[in-house]
């Protein structure tokens, strides 16, 4: 397998605690090498000069619509996407159609990322069937075929029991219950979040508390029997707990996506159907615990709850219009910009929780780091670049995203997976 030769690249790997210009040799898949000077006779070059080197990103909070949405995204569409946003990795949740609640599904999933996928793909299974939060779903079966975590996504496991059982048999694999933590009858019939906002436009409010309520049930649930993994936090309050959580030494983790340190519910104002996502884009205030979550680590990771849905279900009255944005090919774009340029955090921080921070919470000890031996999973981004975010040239399928027109800074040049390059000066190879 041929040789890849990155020169010149300000290599930034987290996981060695590096910052620095290296050169990094990538050989049959795997790295194999990153020193100042690396001599790779027979090897493609690449120049990445003035160029940041990093591990291959990892999403570990994906909807790739497959099976059963072809129309919102596919696994090709969707690892494309995935590409040009700089990830070499995706780990994509079980609300499909059917869900991704037993083995044979998980197989199709990981099969179908194998041959149409051009970055990785690994399927996250349903806690429980069907997603009905009432029965477990077949989780050792699906771990056999490839599943990585557990998650109910889009839904809220609101039984105790049931998740308690999911927690203590997850734990026995070792592996996470990543937890859509919400209490669906106190946001019942909320399309935004509650608040003056909610009330000044006439919209119905999802308050802050239905999302505490079930963190603060899903960490003490996690004291006792298991390790869980918070998805998508978006308020001060669930910050406050988890933070307390990890302090006590709690098994929990938790991540927050681009959009709610990026934006608030002032940008609901206009009835954007492509600002609804839920959890709501929250309260400056919220907005600010979040940044400050990131910051002193209480928030490991950001992932992007990628959520792909048609115009016939966005295009439309706000009430009516379904949850969710896409983010796969903003995610690191709003990242840099929302947080490196205002020096919220270091980039090495920001590409911490990019990285190494999911591939140790999913357990791919392969992945998230540039250290010999990883898999060579490389994305090379241009820092300096700025660039106006077009939805209508995504490769994603849909164009549901609140931040078309934003000019965002730090582009994504070169996305290399398994030594494979797959994109290239920005563009699809
Ligand atoms: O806004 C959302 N959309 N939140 C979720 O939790 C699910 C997602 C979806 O699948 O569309």
């Amino acid at each position: 397998m041929a040789k890849l030769l990155i020169k010149n690249g300000r290599v930034i790997d987290p996981a060695s605690n590096l910052d620095a210009v290296r050169d990094v040799l990538v050989e049959n898949g795997k790295i194999v090498k990153v020193a100042p000077r690396v001599k790779g006779q027979g090897a493609r070059l690449i120049d990445a000069k003035g160029m940041l080197v990093l591990p291959g990103l990892i999403d570990m909070h994906t909807h790739l619509r497959d099976p059963g949405r072809p129309d919102k995204e596919t696994i090709a569409s969707g690892t494309r996407a995935a590409a040009l946003g700089g990830f070499t990795t995706v780990c994509c949740m079980p609300n499909t159609e059917p869900p991704i609640d037993n083995a044979a599904v998980v197989k199709y999933v990981r099969d179908k990322g194998k041959t149409e996928g051009v970055v990785n793909v690994f399927p996250i299974g349903a806690i429980t069937k069907g997603l009905k939060g009432e029965t477990l779903s077949e989780m050792g079966l699906m771990l056999e075929e490839g599943a990585i975590a557990f998650s109910d996504d889009g839904n809220c496991v609101m039984r105790s029991d049931v998740m308690r059982r999911a927690l203590e048999y997850a734990r026995q694999f070792g592996i996470p219950i990543i937890s859509h933590s919400e209490d669906k009858e106190l946001s019942s019939g909320g399309v935004m979040n509650e608040s003056a906002v909610s009330t000044a436009i006439g919209l119905p409010g999802i308050p802050a508390l239905s999302e505490e309520i079930m963190v603060a049930r899903d960490i003490m649930l996690a004291k006792k029997y298991g390790r869980v993994h918070i998805a998508h936090v978006s308020t001060a309050g669930s910050v406050n707990l988890i933070r307390r959580a990890k302090k006590e030494g709690s098994a929990v983790t938790c991540e927050t996506c681009p959009h709610y340190f990026s934006l608030t519910e002032e940008a609901v104002r206009n009835y954007d159907p492509n600002t609804k996502v839920n959890p709501p884009l929250r309260s400056k205030n919220d907005l600010k615990a979040v940044i400050k979550g990131l910051q002193d680590g209480t928030i490991d990771a950001i992932a992007t709850d990628h959520a792909p849905h048609n115009i016939e279900e966005k295009n439309i009255e706000f009430n009516s219009a379904s949850f969710g944005m896409i983010g796969l090919e903003t995610a690191l774009g709003l990242a840099m910009t929302m947080l490196v340029e205002t020096k919220a955090l270091t980039l090495k921080e920001v590409i911490h929780k990019m990285t190494l921070a999911p591939a140790k919470i999913i357990g791919l000890s392969s992945k998230g780091t540039l250290k010999p031996g990883a898999d060579g999973d490389v994305t090379i981004v241009d820092p300096k670049a700025e660039w106006v975010v077009e939805a209508d040239k995504f490769a994603s399928r849909s164009r549901n995203t609140p931040f078309n027109g934003w000019q965002l800074k730090g582009k994504v040049v070169y996305t290399i997976v398994s030594g494979k390059i797959i994109v290239k000066d920005g563009k699809l190879v």
